[in-house]
């Protein structure tokens, strides 16, 4: 249970104070009945809140999928560049959420974003290991080898990348579909340049079994259903 302006204050854009007034002026209605006491109490579990008739669900996080665009950066702010969080619409801003991971900015596709820090950290963390799909476009042709040598993972002068796939599109080989369970700085990028390719474009496809819904285009989002929560993280308990 909760007061009703600290419910509209978390749930929807309203600040406490704009809920308070809202709720005094007869706006507000709880289970079809107008509330004008802004210390009533609700049932956030239970109790139907509505602002001009419009229908609050309360929830303290919310779990983003985006197609990213490129030329975004995966940041909340920047001086010189948009970034990623600019592409939350207006109902949406009040949970101030930030990008899970990054993706380079010429980088598009698959990327979440959330105000759950834990919800974060369970899906960054080296020890679930989730693997991430990227669709890869190279300046030349893959080589059966270059897969072999994915496979293998790989040393770098800072890191030593853990063994990833690398499958070539026979219809043309310089399409490639590249599996990493890591997320180090330009990691696609750079096992690529070792066996001597460009990455000339690149998609993340998937982070683990959830995939990027390809009716999003380019710069929009939209919430992760329950279902896609389970799928993502099977038996995490924190969330909604
Ligand atoms: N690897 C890269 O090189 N860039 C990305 O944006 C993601 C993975």
């Amino acid at each position: 249970m909760m007061r009703l302006d600290k419910f509209l204050s978390v749930a929807s854009p309203l600040t406490r104070s704009e809920a308070g007034k809202r709720i005094r002026s007869g706006r507000v209605t709880v289970n079809g009945q107008p509330a004008r006491k802004p210390e009533t109490r609700v049932d956030e579990a239970h109790d139907l809140v509505a602002v001009d008739g419009a229908a609050v669900r309360y929830r303290k996080y919310v779990y983003l999928m985006l197609n990213k665009p490129q030329g975004y950066l995966s940041a909340v702010e920047d001086a010189r560049d948009p970034v990623v969080t600019d592409l939350v619409p207006e109902e949406l801003r009040h949970f101030h959420v930030f990008p899970v991971g990054r993706l380079d900015k010429d980088t598009e596709g698959l990327l979440l974003l959330t105000n759950d820090g834990q919800f974060d950290h369970a899906l960054m963390s080296p020890v679930r290991k989730i693997v991430k799909l990227y669709e890869a476009v190279l300046d030349r042709p893959a080589l059966p080898e270059d897969a072999d040598a994915f496979r293998r993972g790989m040393t770098f002068s800072d890191f030593t990348a853990a063994p990833a796939s690398l499958e070539i599109d026979p219809g043309d080989p310089c399409r490639v579909v590249i599996g990493i369970s890591e997320g180090k700085f330009h990691q696609v990028k750079r096992m690529c340049r070792q066996v001597g390719k460009n990455v000339i474009r690149l998609k993340r496809t998937a982070i683990g079994c959830l995939k990027l819904d390809d009716s999003l285009a380019p710069g929009e989002l939209r919430e992760l259903t329950d279902e896609e929560m389970k799928i993502l993280l099977p038996g995490w308990s924190g969330g909604r």
